[in-house]
């Protein structure tokens, strides 16, 4: 653990997050009442904040929480928790919920929305499933229709995650009516006849900041990249499998259910791919 105590926002302060308290009646602890963000940061930039900012307020808007601060205050908050916590490379956690009220499903009246921002070490993912790849299992997609909002209500999520841990692999990959949607916290892509694919947005998944810049790249570097649905045979037949993320970036898949996917081994498609990713992100780191 750093010595350095971790500095989070509560409704207005800063303070160290083993201080920060909500009330029992807040409704994100009650309902699961809430939305949130999660934004990397490389040496102390955040990672496509613009981008995250826009997804918050899509959230917000769609779950009908009036927006707490406008985008310059976001901005603000959000570089100075990432300067009280030391710059470097972090992981920002934001979360808005509908706020503290008695008990009662409809929507109170007059509540202020709970604000609280952390951050968290960025840990990249271990070279080894870098060198090796991950293992993925494939389960049957028991969520909601609104999968486009990062609500905090997250425990289909949280099952699904844990099923796919105890039988051994890093992630489930979900299916819904025979076709991908994404994995319980990451978008999902394939390599198919050499073309890079991903389910195209709506309500079935996330729409995932990793997941539309691998797409921008794969069209920048003229890679061959279509958003359509993937029936479940193709994803089993697929010479490459990613899981993109804000987190694990772009994770290849080198085991589903059991079965290598390809050879075996991360692909050339992915190698060019984290390549790619890794030079925007020093792009980035530079210019901090
Ligand atoms: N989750 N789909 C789901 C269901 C997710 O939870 C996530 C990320 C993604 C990828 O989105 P992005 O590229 O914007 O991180 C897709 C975060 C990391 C989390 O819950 O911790």
């Amino acid at each position: 653990m750093s010595s350095v105590p971790s500095i989070a926002w509560i409704n207005g302060r800063f303070l160290p997050l083993e201080e920060a308290c909500v009330p029992v009646l807040d409704r994100g602890f009650i309902f699961g009442d809430g939305v949130y963000e999660v934004i990397p940061v490389y040496a102390g930039k955040p990672f496509r904040l613009a981008h995250h900012l826009q997804r918050l307020a899509n959230s917000l808007a769609a779950v009908r929480i009036d927006d707490p601060h406008t985008q310059d205050q976001w901005q603000t908050l959000i570089a100075e928790l990432i300067q009280r916590n030391g710059g470097g490379d972090q992981s920002i956690y934001l979360q808005v919920t509908r706020g503290i009220a008695p008990r009662d499903h409809r929507f109170p009246e007059g509540s202020r929305p709970t604000v609280f921002l952390m951050s968290n070490p960025f840990r990249p993912v271990p070279e080894s499933e870098l060198r090796e790849g991950v293992a993925a299992v494939t389960l049957n997609d028991i969520r909601w229709e609104y999968c486009h909002i990062k609500s905090i209500s997250l425990l289909p999520n949280i099952l699904l995650r844990q099923q796919a841990v105890e039988q051994g692999a890093a992630e489930a990959i979900l299916l819904r009516h025979g076709q991908v949607t994404e994995g319980a916290a990451s978008n999902v892509f394939i390599v198919s006849d050499h073309v890079i694919v991903t389910p195209p947005k709506g309500d079935c998944l996330l729409p995932g900041i990793t997941r539309d810049l691998v797409v921008e790249l794969a069209m920048e570097h003229a890679q061959e990249c279509e958003e359509r649905a993937i029936p479940e045979a193709e994803l089993r037949r697929a010479q490459e499998i990613w899981l993109t993320s804000s987190t694990r970036e772009i994770l290849p898949v080198t085991r589903l259910d059991g079965l290598p996917v390809g050879e075996g081994r991360p692909g050339p498609h992915w190698q060019t791919m984290i390549s790619h990713y890794r030079r925007f992100v020093d792009d980035l780191r530079r210019d901090a």
